[in-house]
């Protein structure tokens, strides 16, 4: 949902900003802009598209400054367009603006700043900021953008540059995500760590209502009322990612390495939850008696998360033996939900900046419900306004499509799941040992599955021409199915379903036709005979089938096109090896398609608006 970036010091400043950008072009890649202060001038330079025709074009004519503003849009006022893009400036051209969020008023504020003369030229609600910031303006930056974001309704971080204040930037957010990088001489702002890591790992959390003042060698916080936060009271946070970890490192896509980083992601998250026999989860955040006293669980999402919460669903039912409720935050938010004090509502969200969902976590503690937050972005939005958080530790996910954070949320959700059944006494310590083992070797049980790579990729080659693709499995396969179809449209682009195997027949059969292949969760377990028969329903219509098995499973060959093999686990465990091949499947058949995996049309890597 756009990305901005702001830098002070004494490095080229083009140069760091489009590095920055480069780095934030998952949050949105429909034009791209940045704003430089050059001998006492603002110099805007903005294009339309990827940010490489930014980059072609400075290269062509550079811009030189030791201060700037740039970003990377994800449209939502105004269509992708050269006018459109950021900065945005006022009328006398001294004041620049980027913004990452919405303003709900603007029209209104449009309609105010055009009868008092000033002249718009976007169809973007972002440049009535760079308006209002001018009409404030008498020599204090900050008081003008103080009095600015005042004026407005909605989410917004901001990047502000004033022509005569040259070695200044002000920052200001609320409702949107902004970090302060601090370096030794410089310091960059931007909506997300890793445009900041190739300078520091120490980072400062803007909190909402906060405005920044940002020089080379200082970085000045206003609380909401204008009262300056003390050095000492700043929260500094030292990164543990480096920048590695926000590159390639070889491969040819983001998606790629973040799916080949899988064992690495569920270890880590496993990392010291099981001691003595006792599952460690102190984050939950109450006492045994108030975790007892729990009647259930809810469990809000979007996307790839609500997916996790599904599998969880499972797992909480069978082994805790607490009803759970799974629903997706943007329906939750506005359901008027039944939940209170003895509900414990599971918020999961990768980014910890997904606009419903952070609503939905108001609404719950605003009904009485403790709320504990899975993500895995240290300092998001969602782990200040949760009871608890618990995080994944995947290491930073650029790829838009969720792949290695979904399996970690399942991990952390195991976690959770067997907390709650241990504090229930619903599993026994023989079980809770066993299920414990069993979670320890997944990692291990992934690394055999992308030996099938190539296998996978055959398979792909024989299907990426598909027009349609449906994904059916039962208990456990159903989300994976749902995750599998989820992955496949957002970088494929092929039309996917998935569905209940069973729920065929009562309409979706009608779609199976010898071009649309199905892709059928097959896993050993209790419906493992009711799958194969599904799968006979559509093999006599006409449909070919992918079938993800388990690995030895002689009796699924002659029902099958391909068997994509996963090692055996415990049917509750078996969604994070089945989601693998599906994983790779979307992917192999999205480079045959030649799309860009890491950046799919129309989608942005966190969703900060409603
Ligand atoms: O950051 P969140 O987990 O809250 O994001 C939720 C969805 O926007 C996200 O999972 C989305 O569906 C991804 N594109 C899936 O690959």
């Amino acid at each position: 949902m756009c990305g901005i970036v702001g830098y002070v010091g004494s490095k080229s400043v083009a140069q760091v900003l489009l590095g920055g950008l480069a780095r934030l072009e998952y949050r949105g890649y429909d034009s791209a802009g940045i704003a430089v202060i050059e001998n006492g001038e603002l110099n805007v330079v903005r294009r339309v598209g990827k940010l490489a025709n930014l980059v072609n074009a400075l290269e062509a004519s550079p811009a030189e400054g030791v201060t700037g503003i740039g970003h990377t849009r994800w449209a939502t006022h105004g269509r992708p367009s050269e006018g459109n893009a950021h900065p945005h400036a006022d009328c006398s051209g001294r004041i620049a603006v980027v913004h990452n969020g919405i303003i709900e008023n603007y029209i209104e504020l449009r309609t105010e700043l055009t009868t008092t003369g000033h002249v718009l030229s976007s169809e973007t609600d972002t440049e009535v900021i760079a308006h209002l910031v001018e009409s404030y303006y008498a020599g204090d930056l900050v008081e003008a953008t103080s009095k600015a974001v005042a004026r407005l309704e909605g989410s917004y971080a901001l990047g502000v540059l004033h022509r005569d204040h040259p070695g200044e930037i002000v920052a200001a957010r609320k409702d949107s995500p902004l970090i302060v990088g601090k370096g030794e001489g410089e310091n960059i702002v931007a909506s997300d760590i890793p445009a900041v890591l190739e300078y520091t790992r120490e980072v400062i959390p803007l909190h909402d209502g906060q405005i920044a003042l940002v020089s080379a060698d200082a970085v000045r916080i206003f609380d909401e009322d204008g009262s300056e936060v003390a050095e000492s009271e700043t929260e500094i946070m030292h990164v543990e990612w480096d920048l590695e970890a926000a590159e390639k490192g070889g491969y040819e896509d983001f998606m790629l390495k973040e799916i080949y980083e899988q064992p690495k992601a569920i270890r880590e998250t496993l990392r010291g939850r099981f001691v003595d026999g006792q599952v460690q989860l102190s984050e939950l955040v109450m006492s045994e008696e108030e975790a007892l006293a729990l009647s259930r669980v809810f469990i809000i999402a979007c996307g790839t998360s609500y997916h996790a919460g599904i599998v969880a669903k499972t797992l909480i039912e069978q082994w805790a033996r607490m009803p759970v409720e799974v629903q997706v935050s943007s329906e939750f938010r506005y359901s008027d939900p039944i939940i209170d004090d003895e509900t414990l509502v599971v918020a999961i969200t990768q980014s910890g900046e997904t606009a419903d969902t952070l609503a939905g976590v108001r609404e719950a503690r605003e009904r009485g419900a403790k709320v504990i937050a899975i993500t895995n972005v240290v300092g998001s939005r969602v782990t200040r306004e949760a009871d608890g958080v618990l995080y994944t530790h995947a290491g930073p996910e650029i790829g838009v499509a969720a792949t290695k954070t979904f399996t970690a949320q399942i991990a952390a959700l195991t976690v959770l799941a067997l907390k709650l059944a241990q504090v229930k006494g619903t599993l026994d310590d023989e079980r809770t040992r066993y299920l414990w083992d069993e979670i320890c070797v997944i990692p291990a049980a992934i690394e055999t599955i992308f030996a099938e790579a190539p296998a996978i990729e055959r398979c792909a080659d024989e299907y990426y021409n598909s027009a349609s693709m449906l994904f059916i499995g039962r208990g456990m396969g159903v989300p994976v199915a749902m995750e599998g179809a989820l992955k496949l449209k957002e970088i494929s682009y092929i039309h996917a379903e998935a569905y209940p195997a069973g729920e065929m027949k009562h309409g979706p059969i009608a779609l199976i036709t010898e071009e649309s292949p199905v892709v059928a969760v097959t896993i050993q377990g209790h419906t493992y005979e009711k799958v194969v028969s599904n799968i006979q329903e559509v093999r006599a219509r006409g449909a070919q089938v992918i079938a993800i098995a388990t690995a030895g499973d002689a009796d699924i060959k002659p029902h099958a096109e391909h068997v994509l093999p996963i090692p055996a686990t415990p049917e509750s465990l078996s969604a994070i090896p089945a989601s693998v091949p599906l994983q790779l499947l979307a992917y192999y058949i999205a480079k045959k398609r030649d799309c860009n995996v890491d950046q799919p049309r129309n989608l942005a890597k966190s969703v900060t608006v409603e």
